[in-house]
């Protein structure tokens, strides 16, 4: 039998069009909204059993990173090919647990930190100041502190510049170029152009060196970052941009791009070849001294590249509800927005795994347990507001559902505590096959630790 949840989306249009012909009833927009995941989506690095011990020790929901992954990842991050030297920096913010950047700086990956908070995490988990680089949004009310231990500063804006330099005259400083373009898996997470307040505008230049002259200042170091997930012409274009401003700064020795490498999440989406990427930026570094004369360091700071894909969140489906032939069958899983905000904020799709044998196959919406109606893991990518369904093996109440692709953003950027659910406990595979636990979940004392009574 035909059913609306089995059509590919060009018989879909034809089929709904007929059914609403002869039926004389009125399909739901909704309905019509129905897309396709052309593949049922496999588990990553989790194995049946890995889940039943992971489960039976910690519960649902919880997060296992795979440290076999992080390390592959990491060995390509770190082969950019770069003709006069290269540090590659964890963008923390991805996932700042201190295991896990330890993971990385015992591979020789330096830090880059988004706030002054997230540098006094590095220090507690052993990093070197002199390899944390911070480039944040606010500046930190302790900088004079961090900054007189050895972490390097990074002016993402005019004011910034200036109330580093009166604190410090006479030193090394970066400065962040919004270089005027900028790209995104999502125009939440583009960070260059007029519509971005991320860095200094590009015009600014005199007014930089003005600065720099009033405080003594040497710029030796440019950053930019145009966004996460860009197309890596946008990045390359990026590249070329920024090097014709290091042309104007004399003093720069180092160039820091940023992150946005775009990786596959789902077996949809295109990932970004490095290597070529990295090919492209190295002939426009070397082109670039061979017209100047000037070696230029490269930098780079992925977080995605690093953590996407080493994650995975093993959940229980703990309901599943129908709401008629014009509506959806939901499968309601006891995780959603408390772990994972992307689909919600983004429209970003993750794989879903109903980890269970059997070749019955089904489509669902996934929601979340918040009391939100966008609490959905399904949702269209190209508006979040609005549901997509997805092709998942046939679940029931009690099956396992793992979301893939969690590693980035997930457990370190999602509505922890709503709905007073406690954070989920988080758990490395390591390279020889065991499970360690690298957080705990919360508990309610602790979640009310904070409130005092009046
Ligand atoms: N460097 C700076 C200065 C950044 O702000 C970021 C990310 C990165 C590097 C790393 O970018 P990545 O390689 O992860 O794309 N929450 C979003 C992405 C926004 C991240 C903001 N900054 C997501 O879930 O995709």
């Amino acid at each position: 039998m035909i059913t609306k949840h089995s059509l590919q989306l060009p018989q879909r249009a034809i089929i709904l069009f007929t059914l609403n012909k002869i039926h004389n009833c009125k399909v739901s927009k909704q309905t019509a909204n129905y897309m396709v995941m052309s593949q049922i989506e496999q588990l990553r690095f989790l194995r049946a059993e890995d889940i039943k011990g992971v489960v039976k020790q910690w519960g649902t929901p919880v997060f296992v990173y795979d440290e076999a992954i992080m390390h592959q990842q990491a060995q390509q991050a770190l082969a950019f090919s770069a003709p006069f030297g290269l540090t590659v920096r964890y963008a923390m913010k991805t996932n700042p647990n201190s295991n896990i950047l330890r993971i990385f700086n015992d591979m020789g990956i330096a830090i880059d930190a988004g706030s002054g908070w997230e540098v006094e995490r590095a220090l507690k988990a052993g990093i070197d100041p002199k390899n944390i680089l911070i480039t944040g949004q606010e500046l930190p009310k302790n900088l004079v502190e961090l900054v007189g231990k050895g972490v390097q500063f990074n002016a993402c804006s005019l004011y910034q510049l200036q109330k580093y330099g009166s604190k410090y005259p006479g030193t090394n400083v970066t400065i962040r170029i919004n270089p005027g373009l900028g790209s995104g898996h999502s125009n939440k997470t583009n960070v260059g152009g007029p519509a971005s307040s991320f860095g200094i505008w590009h015009e600014c230049i005199d007014r930089i060196n003005d600065l720099a002259k009033e405080h003594n200042l040497n710029i030796n170091r440019l950053h930019t970052h145009i966004g996460s997930g860009s197309d890596p012409a946008v990045w390359v274009k990026a590249a070329e941009m920024s090097l014709d401003h290091v042309r104007a700064l004399p003093n720069v020795t180092i160039l820091n791009l940023g992150g946005g490498f775009k990786v596959a999440r789902t077996q949809e989406e295109v990932a970004t070849d490095l290597r070529k990427i990295s090919s492209a930026v190295a002939d426009v570094l070397q082109t670039f001294y061979d017209k100047t004369g000037r070696k230029i360091h490269l930098e780079i700071e992925p977080g995605t590249f690093l953590m996407a894909n080493a994650g995975s969140l093993i959940t229980t489906i703990h309901d599943i509800v129908d709401t008629g032939d014009d509506g959806y069958t939901f499968l309601k899983i006891d995780s959603g927005m408390t772990e994972i905000l992307r689909p919600t904020l983004y429209g970003a799709q993750h794989p879903l795994v109903v980890a269970r044998d059997g070749s019955e196959k089904a489509q669902y919406i996934v929601a979340g347990h918040c009391c939100e109606s966008g609490d959905i893991l399904t949702t269209d990518p190209d508006n979040p507001a609005l549901l997509k369904t997805r092709l998942l093996k046939k679940a029931n109440i009690g099956d396992v559902l793992v979301i893939e692709g969690v590693g980035a953003y997930c457990a370190a950027m999602s509505a922890i505590n709503y709905n007073s659910f406690p954070r989920s406990p988080e758990v490395v595979k390591r390279t020889g096959g065991t499970f360690v636990e690298i957080a705990r979940r919360q508990t309610l004392e602790e979640m009310l630790q904070l409130e005092t009574s009046i």
